[in-house]
């Protein structure tokens, strides 16, 4: 028996200005694709946006649906979008940005699992790392070098 334990590592930013230049219109991108976002139950607006390897930036949001499960979150909108615009381009970063009608969400909004799951293999049959820029409407950024990170005991494709 050994005990084991995972890291996850990341680096956090306090606001745009201390960040990578394309790292920062990335984030910019997210946050104006809020304004897209299709969220009249949640009333929470979530925008993404990816930097493709050819330098192209796609943008998307959450659209939300009255049958609750057949909406889908801004992150995969996003990838699915940039895939299907750009087949077989390898996605190299992707940031994301949550605002609330209801509150100021200060703090950075995170992907959902089934957002992650969908993140590790847009990185996986790229082989390239995919960097992830998180943050809330205001507040500090948390970026990761790659899914990985975020995705411990990710569900791995090769045992099908
Ligand atoms: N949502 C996202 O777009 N991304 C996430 O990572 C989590 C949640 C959306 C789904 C739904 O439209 C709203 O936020 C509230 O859950």
């Amino acid at each position: 028996m050994r005990k084991e334990q995972f890291i996850c590592p990341y680096v956090v930013y306090d606001n745009l200005d201390e960040m990578e230049s394309q790292d920062a219109e990335l984030l910019r991108c997210a946050h104006e694709a809020t304004a897209n976002s299709y969220a009249p139950y949640s009333k929470f607006h979530v925008g993404a946006a990816v930097r493709m390897a050819n330098g192209e930036i796609v943008t998307g949001n959450n659209i939300e649906n009255a049958a609750y499960p057949s909406g889908l979150c801004a992150e995969r909108v996003t990838l699915f979008a940039a895939m299907a615009k750009y087949p077989g381009m390898p996605i190299l970063a992707l940031a994301v940005v949550a605002h609330s009608e209801t509150k100021t969400i200060a703090e950075p909004a995170a992907p959902c699992g089934a957002c992650r799951q969908v993140m590790v293999e847009v990185e996986q049959s790229s082989k390239r790392p995919l960097r992830i820029l998180c943050q809330g409407e205001t507040g500090p950024i948390m970026a990761f070098d790659d899914i990985e990170s975020l995705m411990p005991f990710v569900f791995q494709r090769s045992l099908l």
